[in-house]
C-alpha cells in the first residue's frame, strides 16, 4: 500500500514522543524561505527531488511555515471550506488521485559536534509528509497538528545538509482529521533540528500537586533518561527545592512546602530546572491538584466554573500558522472579558499557545487532533473510532498529543477528540489516557452515555435537556434511560454552545442561570472565538473576507465557518461584551436599596476592585461616588450600603460599576469586570396643551400641519421642520440574520409556543416561514387621509399577496404646544401565525447622514435574548458604526427601549414616548431591510438611496439556530397590534 494510503500512524525512525519543554541543547529553526514546487498530482510531482545534487534552481520559493493555498497562486490551488462532509468520496483508506503535491527543498548547516544524535522535529504539516535527508528517506510523517520527531542521526552531517520533504494533501490519515474548517495544505508550523546529547534529559513531566487543606505543594517527577545521565537533580530556586536524584530507582515525591497555587484567576508559575552536567530543561510549574468529586469537578478543592470559548488556529491571511503576539493579544482581549478558558477545538493548537495560557491564566481542555464527522453522512458506517484498522493510529496520536503538553498546569482535561462518535478505539484511547495520568479527566462529547469518559459534555442543548440531564431523566437525546441517572452523578460541561454565527447567538443570560443553579453544571465553551473569514479581493479590488463557495469549491458549507464573537479582521463582535456582561464573576446584585456583591472567582479575593457608583438623571450625572467595600473571598455574598437619593422629575437611573484598582497584565486600571443599573424614579407623563387648532392646509398636493409636510394622496411624511423626512411604512421584515436563514436542529413547537419543552426537530428555518408568509412583499392600501383642526390622520392596510391576513396602521399627527408629534397604531388581523421578525415602522431619511446621538440603551447592538451588556445611557456613534459588518450581511444594529434621537446633520430630534407602555427600539442603517437582505457579502450592498431609521415596538430574539436551539418562546413575536408615540423637534 503506497504511504498516502496506509493506515500507519507513520513510519521511519520515529521518537518516541515527549514533552516540550526548554532544553539547554542547541536547536536550528528552519523557518524560512524553501524551495518549492507545486503538483496538481502526485506522478506529476518531480522525480528524484530528495537527490542532494537535484538541480531545484527553476523552482519557486514558498515560506516555512506557511499554506501554500494561501500565497495568493491560483496555480497552487486554493482555500476550499466543508464542515461535515470530506471534500472527496468517503473511501477509505484511498483519497482522489487529484491529490494536490507540495516538493519542499531546504538546506541547512550543522556545527562540529551539534549532537550526539540529531532529530528532525514536525510541529504542523497538512496532511502528509515524506521525509529525505541528503537523498535517502527519513520517515514519514502523519498527524497534521502533532508533533513529530524522526532520529536522523544516520543521515545528518557535519556541514551542509538537503532536506526534502514531499506533502501530500491528501492522505488516509485525512479521514481522522475532517474538523469543520478550510482544507489548508502545506507544512504550517516550523520545522526543527534538534541536538541530542548522550546522557541528556530526554523527557520530564514534573507533576505538581496542591493540598488545598494545608497549602501545601508535592513535585511528582518524572524523568526519562538514560542510567548514565544520572545523577539528575531538580531544582525550583523561588522555593529554595534541590534534591539530587542518583539513580532512575531514586527518583521520589519532593514535598516543596507552602507555595502559592495555579489557577486561571491567579496563575502563579515556579521555574523548575531538572538537569544534570550535560542538559539543563526548564520547566513553568504550576502547583494545582484536579479531581472528581462526586458531579464536581474541583481544582484546588473547589468547583471549576468554565467560561469558555472554543478557539481554533486561525487568521485571515495565514491560515492556522501561530503568531505569538497576535495569541497574546487575543488571550487578553479574552481576559478582559471574563473568559477564563479555552478548548483547543479540535486538535493540538501550536505548543507556544499552552505557554501563554499557563502564564496569562485560561483553564485548556486540550483536544487530540481527530474528527471523522463526515462519516456520519452514511450512518457512522466504517467509522475509523470502531475500526480495528485504525486502532494504532488513533493510539499513536493520543499518545503524542498527550505526550508533548503534559507538563502545563492550565490543561485540566484531555479531549479525545471532536465528532467521531464512539467505539472501540475511542475508549481504547480514554483507557490509555486514563493509565498515564490519572489525574486529569477525559473529555469526549460523543461518549454519550458516558461509558468510557470522566465528564458528561454536551452541544447546543436547550436549557429543558440541561435540566433532564441535571434531573437524571432519560429523555434527553444522547443516552439511553438508563444511563440517565449515573451520568447525573458527574460532572457536566457545554463542550460548546451559543453558537455566535453572524448576529447572536442570543440566550446567553439564561445559559448562566442554569450554570449558576444547576449542581452538576460546571459552565461552557461557546462556539467560537472567531470567524475565520479568509481576507481576498473582488476583481476591482476590493477587500472582503470570504468564506465557503468564495473559491470556486464544488461542495462547500458557505458562511458555517464565519461563526465566531470576534469577527474576521479581529474587531469584537456585539456578542462578545454580551458573553462578558453574562459570565461575569463579579455579580452586582443592585436594588434601589442596597447591593449584593458576589464573589465567584475560583480564586481571589476583590481587592483589585473599586466599586463605583453614579446616578444618572435623564442620561446626565447628578451624583457619583466609591462604595467603601471590604474585600469580598471567593465563593462569598455581602451586602455593601448605598447612598440614598433625592426623589427627581426625570427617568433616574444608578450605575455601580466593579473596576479594576491597577494594571493586572490583562488590562488596566479602570477596566469594567461588572456594571448593574437600576431604575430609581421615571418621569412623570407630561400633558401637553393643545395649540389653538388650525386646518391642516392643502396646496398642489402638499398637506401643511405645522413644521409638517405630506403628500396629500398617500399620507406619507415628506419632511419636517424642512428636514426630509419621509414615511413611515410598516415594516414586518427583517433582513434574516444567519440564526433566521439555517433550520438549526430543532425549534420549539408552534402550535404550543408556551410549551418550551415541546421541540420539533423538522420545522423550516424561520427566514423560510417569514417569506412563506409573505412579510418581505407586503402591499400597502391607501384607506383613508383625514383632516380635522390641528390634526391629519392616517390609515393604511398591509397585506401579502394571495392571503386576507393584513394590519392595519393608523397614523395621527398632531401639533400641541411643544410641536408635532405621531401617535401611530398597528393592528393585525386575527389570522396571523407563526412568528414575526419585527413589528416597526420604517422613515427614510437623506442618505449619507454622518452621526447619531442617543438616549436608550447601548452602546452596542440589543436584542429581547441579548441585552445583558445594555445599559440605559446617552450615546454616539457614526451611523456607519451602529451596524456590525458581519461576513454575511444581515440584521443588525437594533437598540431597544429608546427615549430620544439627534441627528445632527438632519438638525432633528426624534423623541420616543412610553405607548402602550412601551418604548421602541431604533435601528439606523445606510440599507432598507431588503437591500441588506439581497446581499451575500458586505461588498454586495447596493448603493443607498436613503438613511433608514426603523422604530420596532418588538423584535424577535436572536436565539442560536444556525447551531442549536431556537429563539425561546418568550423572545419571539408573535404578532400582535404595537403603538407608538414620538416628537419630532428641530
Ligand atoms: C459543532 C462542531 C464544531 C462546529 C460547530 C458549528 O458540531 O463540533 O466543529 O462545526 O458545530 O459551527
Amino acid at each position: 500500500m503506497s504511504e498516502i494510503t496506509s493506515y500507519s500512524p507513520g513510519s521511519g525512525d520515529r521518537v518516541r514522543p515527549r514533552a516540550r519543554v526548554a532544553s539547554t541543547a542547541p536547536e536550528i529553526d528552519l523557518s524560512g524561505s524553501w524551495r518549492f514546487r507545486f503538483s496538481a498530482r502526485p506522478d506529476l510531482a518531480p522525480e528524484g527531488a530528495a537527490a542532494v545534487d537535484f538541480d531545484d534552481s527553476g523552482w519557486d520559493t514558498i515560506a516555512v511555515p506557511s499554506h501554500w493555498v494561501l500565497q495568493g497562486r491560483d496555480d497552487w490551488g486554493r482555500p476550499a471550506y466543508t464542515n461535515i462532509s470530506y471534500p472527496f468520496p468517503v473511501d477509505p483508506p484511498f483519497v482522489p488521485d487529484e491529490n494536490p503535491t507540495g516538493d519542499y527543498r531546504t538546506t541547512f548547516e550543522l556545527p562540529e559536534g551539534f549532537g550526539d544524535s540529531v532529530y528532525l522535529r514536525f510541529d504542523g504539516v497538512e496532511s502528509l509528509a515524506i521525509v529525505s535527508l541528503n537523498g535517502a528517506e527519513v520517515g514519514v510523517v502523519r498527524g497534521s497538528r502533532l508533533t513529530q520527531e524522526l532520529d536522523v542521526t544516520d543521515q545528518a552531517r557535519t556541514g551542509t545538509n538537503v532536506l526534502h520533504v514531499r506533502v501530500h494533501q491528501w492522505s488516509a490519515a485525512t479521514y481522522l482529521e475532517d474538523q469543520d474548517q478550510w482544507w489548508l495544505p502545506g507544512i504550517f508550523r516550523p520545522v526543527t533540528v534538534v541536538s541530542r546529547p548522550a546522557g541528556g534529559v530526554d523527557d520530564v513531566w514534573l507533576r505538581a500537586d496542591f493540598d488545598a487543606t494545608t497549602g501545601t505543594g508535592r513535585l511528582i517527577p518524572e524523568i526519562r533518561a538514560a542510567a548514565e545521565a544520572y545523577p539528575v537533580t531538580v531544582r525550583v530556586p523561588a522555593l529554595g527545592v534541590e534534591r539530587t536524584f542518583d539513580s532512575p530507582e531514586d527518583v521520589a515525591f519532593i514535598e516543596v512546602g507552602e507555595v502559592r497555587p495555579w489557577s486561571a484567576d491567579r496563575p502563579t508559575l515556579y521555574d523548575a530546572e531538572v538537569g544534570n552536567a550535560v542538559e539543563t530543561r526548564t520547566v513553568r510549574v504550576g502547583f494545582r491538584r484536579i479531581e472528581i468529586v462526586g458531579h464536581e469537578w474541583r481544582v484546588n478543592g473547589r468547583k471549576l466554573r468554565l467560561r469558555g470559548v472554543n478557539r481554533h488556529d486561525y487568521d485571515p491571511d495565514h491560515g492556522r500558522v501561530f503568531d505569538e503576539d497576535v495569541v497574546r493579544e487575543q488571550f487578553m482581549l479574552m481576559k478582559q472579558h471574563n473568559i477564563n478558558a479555552v478548548r483547543t477545538a479540535h486538535y493540538p493548537p501550536h505548543p507556544r499557545l499552552l505557554d501563554l495560557a499557563d502564564e496569562i491564566g485560561l483553564w485548556v481542555i486540550a483536544e487530540n487532533d481527530m474528527e471523522t464527522h463526515g462519516f456520519e453522512e452514511d450512518g457512522w458506517v466504517g467509522n475509523p473510532t470502531d475500526d480495528p484498522r485504525w486502532r494504532d493510529a488513533l493510539l499513536d496520536r493520543i499518545e503524542r498529543f498527550f505526550e508533548r503538553d503534559k507538563n502545563h498546569p492550565s490543561i485540566i482535561a484531555w479531549s479525545l477528540g471532536n465528532e467521531s462518535w464512539t467505539g472501540q478505539n475511542a475508549a481504547a484511547m480514554a483507557a490509555w489516557l486514563h493509565r498515564r495520568d490519572p489525574e486529569r479527566p477525559v473529555h469526549y462529547e460523543p461518549d454519550f452515555e458516558g461509558r468510557y469518559s470522566d465528564v458528561v459534555s454536551r452541544m447546543y442543548p436547550s436549557l429543558e435537556e440541561m435540566e433532564d440531564l441535571s434531573a437524571g431523566l432519560g429523555n434527553n437525546r444522547h443516552a439511553s434511560p438508563g444511563r440517565a441517572a449515573v451520568l447525573a452523578a458527574r460532572p457536566m460541561v457545554l463542550c460548546e454552545y451559543a453558537h455566535a454565527m453572524g448576529n447572536g447567538a442570543g440566550g446567553l443570560a439564561d445559559y448562566e442561570e442554569l450554570f449558576d443553579t444547576l449542581p452538576q453544571w460546571h459552565g461552557g465553551f461557546v462556539w467560537e472565538w472567531r470567524d475565520h473569514g479568509i481576507r481576498t479581493r473582488t476583481e476591482d479590488g476590493t477587500e472582503f473576507f470570504g468564506y465557503g463557495g468564495d473559491f470556486g469549491e464544488p461542495l462547500h458549507d458557505g458562511s458555517f465557518i464565519t461563526d465566531g464573537m470576534v469577527l474576521s479582521d479581529g474587531t469584537p463582535s456585539p456578542v462578545l461584551a454580551e458573553y462578558s456582561a453574562v459570565i461575569t464573576p463579579i455579580k452586582l446584585h443592585l436594588a434601589d436599596d442596597g447591593l449584593l456583591i458576589e464573589n465567584r472567582r475560583h480564586d481571589g479575593d476583590t481587592s483589585d476592585l473599586r466599586f463605583i457608583w453614579r446616578d444618572e438623571l435623564d442620561g446626565r450625572q447628578i451624583g457619583s461616588g466609591e462604595l467603601r467595600v471590604d474585600p469580598v473571598a471567593p465563593g462569598e455574598l455581602v451586602a455593601v450600603g448605598l447612598p440614598g437619593f433625592e426623589p427627581h422629575d426625570g427617568e433616574l437611573w444608578r450605575t455601580v460599576e466593579a473596576v479594576l484598582v491597577g494594571d493586572n497584565g490583562w488590562a488596566g486600571e479602570g477596566h469594567v469586570v461588572s456594571r448593574s443599573q437600576v431604575l430609581l424614579a421615571v418621569r412623570r407623563p407630561l400633558v401637553r396643551p393643545l395649540v389653538t387648532p388650525t386646518l391642516p392646509v392643502e396646496a398642489d398636493g402638499v398637506l401643511s400641519l405645522g413644521p409638517a409636510r405630506f403628500d396629500a394622496r398617500t399620507g406619507d411624511l415628506l419632511s419636517v421642520h424642512g428636514r426630509e423626512v419621509k414615511g413611515p411604512r410598516l415594516e414586518l421584515w427583517r433582513a434574516p440574520t444567519e440564526n433566521d436563514s439555517l433550520p438549526g436542529f430543532y425549534s420549539y413547537a408552534e402550535e404550543e409556543p408556551a410549551v418550551a419543552r415541546h421541540m420539533v426537530s423538522d420545522s423550516p428555518a424561520w427566514a423560510d416561514r417569514w417569506r412563506e408568509a409573505g412579510l418581505d412583499r407586503l402591499q400597502r392600501r391607501i384607506l383613508s387621509v383625514t383632516t380635522a383642526p390641528g390634526t391629519v390622520t392616517v390609515l393604511h392596510r398591509y397585506a401579502p399577496a394571495a392571503t386576507q391576513r393584513a394590519v392595519t396602521v393608523e397614523l395621527v399627527w398632531t401639533l400641541d404646544a411643544e410641536g408635532l408629534r405621531l401617535d401611530a397604531t398597528a393592528l393585525p388581523t386575527a389570522n396571523w401565525t407563526g412568528a414575526w421578525p419585527r413589528l416597526g415602522l420604517h422613515f427614510e431619511l437623506p442618505p449619507g447622514l454622518g452621526r447619531a446621538e442617543w438616549f436608550g440603551t447601548g452602546p452596542a447592538e440589543n436584542y429581547a435574548d441579548s441585552r445583558a451588556a445594555a445599559r440605559v445611557g446617552r450615546f454616539s456613534s457614526a451611523i456607519a458604526d451602529l451596524v456590525v459588518d458581519y461576513a454575511v450581511p444581515q440584521e443588525s444594529g437594533h437598540r431597544g427601549e429608546l427615549r430620544e434621537l439627534t441627528l445632527p446633520d438632519l438638525g432633528l430630534t426624534l423623541t420616543a414616548e412610553p405607548a402602550g407602555g412601551e418604548l421602541p427600539g431604533f435601528t439606523l442603517r445606510a440599507h432598507d431591510a431588503h437591500q441588506v437582505t439581497a446581499a451575500a457579502h458586505p461588498h454586495e450592498l447596493a448603493e443607498s438611496y436613503a438613511t433608514h431609521l426603523y422604530l420596532d415596538v418588538q423584535q424577535q430574539g436572536l436565539g442560536g439556530r444556525s447551531c442549536g436551539p431556537d429563539v425561546r418562546p418568550e423572545y419571539q413575536l408573535r404578532p400582535r397590534a404595537g403603538a407608538w408615540s414620538l416628537r419630532f423637534d428641530a
